[in-house]
């Protein structure tokens, strides 16, 4: 049998890493797989346990509140006991290095989980929102965290203002993306010399089509997951490996060519 030797991605990869004055990274739950975050789709995903349908649309919240709070407290509680992941950090790693050789980077993110930012990225645009952050769907004022008491205890948490429901700001189906996070999340991609998917499956859109329009656009376009996904051949160059092994090697590979 035919044994690969060597990195897992290309010398090609590494290079044009070293060279990019604008490299955009597109992020999804898999970044955080190692970090004890459960993902949407894999076997032990959230969507193979729970019905997205009676908690993750704004009809299921109205009819059930309660039920839909207490799952994003939950997932909250799940994230505020984890850590980021050597995967996060190499990313928060490579923006420093490519601001240091005066490029350019951004950071767009499917994930709620805020562990990008703990681990020192700056620049994060969220395009699902974030499980960090709740509003009153009434008068539309952001609520903190006090303010979710109620749920603890089983009760529906409500405004302490004008006493409507508080629901996560968290993008759900059938809800529009926040427009400037995917309007800066589009710029990046196609001003991208190289994009770099990572860890996501590649079937929710919008942000699944912007390693599409980044390739479109000229940029060099890798994935790293360790299985392909929905758009794989479509991109220049897939990695397969796990996130926080593969992009740590990556970013030693990188800073040695430097
Ligand atoms: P998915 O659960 O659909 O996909 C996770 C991807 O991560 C899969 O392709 C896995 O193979 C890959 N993966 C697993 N472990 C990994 C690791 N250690 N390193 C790298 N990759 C790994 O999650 P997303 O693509 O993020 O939307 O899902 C997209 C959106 O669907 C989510 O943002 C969420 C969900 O419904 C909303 O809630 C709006």
């Amino acid at each position: 049998m035919h044994q690969r030797v060597g990195p897992p991605y290309s010398q090609d990869l590494v290079r044009r890493l070293a060279e990019a004055e604008v490299v955009a990274v597109l992020t999804g739950a898999g970044v955080s797989a190692e970090s004890g975050v459960p993902t949407f789709r894999d076997p032990d995903g959230l969507w193979q346990k729970f019905r997205p349908e009676e908690l993750a649309n704004v009809d299921a919240f109205l009819r059930n509140p309660t039920l839909v709070q207490g799952w994003y407290a939950h997932r909250r509680a799940v994230v505020e006991e984890v850590a980021p992941n050597p995967g996060h950090a190499a990313l928060a790693e490579l923006e420093a290095l490519v601001h240091e050789r005066g490029g350019t980077f951004l950071l767009i993110t499917q994930n709620v989980d805020g562990l990008h930012q703990r681990a020192g990225s700056e620049h994060v645009v969220e395009l699902h929102g974030s499980l960090m952050r709740s509003y009153c769907v009434d008068c539309e004022r952001s609520v903190s965290r006090d303010e979710l008491a109620a749920i603890e205890s089983g009760e529906a948490a409500a405004c302490a203002a004008c006493g409507g429901l508080i629901r996560p700001d968290v993008v759900w189906f059938g809800e529009m993306l926040p427009e400037a996070a995917l309007r800066q999340a589009e710029a990046a991609a196609v001003a991208s010399d190289v994009f770099l998917s990572v860890g996501t499956s590649g079937v929710v859109f919008p942000a699944a089509g912007l390693p599409l329009a980044a390739g479109a656009a000229g940029a060099y376009v890798a994935e790293v997951n360790p299985v392909a996904s929905e758009i794989a051949r479509h991109l220049d160059e897939t990695v397969r490996g796990r996130a926080g092994e593969v992009l740590p090697d990556l970013l030693r590979a990188v800073r040695a060519l430097r």
